[in-house]
């Protein structure tokens, strides 16, 4: 992901996410030297992901695939393409936060073998409130 690509992947957020990620938050992502990869299929957008690593953990900052593309495979094999990645980086373990309601998100993680290994509680903002999210880490090795 490059700064060209901000003002899309901004979009795609946007209507993924009803508490979406802003441009500038990719942006500073990017300026902080967090890792951070498109998907595209015939040259347009549709995937992307954030990670970040300290040492030997990665955490897994945001990842999508677009409503056109989804349910076909995409998200995990872009995944698959970071765990990869971080194991060759020399990371150990894989470490993510998804709210606890979005299940997409969890079963997609729980099949790409992450599991709960705590809660946050009211760590998101919701609609109503507050949501938890549900803490989930997977060994590299
Ligand atoms: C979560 C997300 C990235 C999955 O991407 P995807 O390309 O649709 O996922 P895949 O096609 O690779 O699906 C892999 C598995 O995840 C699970 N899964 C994916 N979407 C699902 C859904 N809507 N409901 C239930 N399970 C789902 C299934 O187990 C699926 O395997 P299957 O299709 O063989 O049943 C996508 O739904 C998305 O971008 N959602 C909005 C953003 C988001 O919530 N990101 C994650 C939290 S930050």
């Amino acid at each position: 992901m490059a700064e060209r690509h901000l003002d899309s992947v901004a979009a795609a957020e946007a209507d993924l996410h009803a508490f979406p990620w802003r441009r500038k938050q990719f942006a500073d992502s990017l300026a902080a030297g967090h890792e951070a990869w498109i998907a595209c299929v015939s040259g347009e957008l549709a995937g992307y992901a954030v990670v970040m690593q300290a040492l030997d953990e990665v955490e897994l900052l945001d990842i999508a695939v677009l409503k056109a593309w989804q349910r076909q495979g995409l998200g995990c094999a872009l995944l698959d393409f970071l765990l990869g990645r971080a194991r060759q980086a020399g990371a150990r373990t894989m470490f993510l936060e998804v709210r606890a309601s979005n299940q997409a998100g969890l079963a997609l993680y729980r099949g790409t073998g992450f599991s709960e290994v705590g809660r946050r509680r009211g760590y998101y903002p919701a609609h109503q409130g507050r949501e938890d999210a549900v803490v989930m880490r997977r060994e590299l090795s």
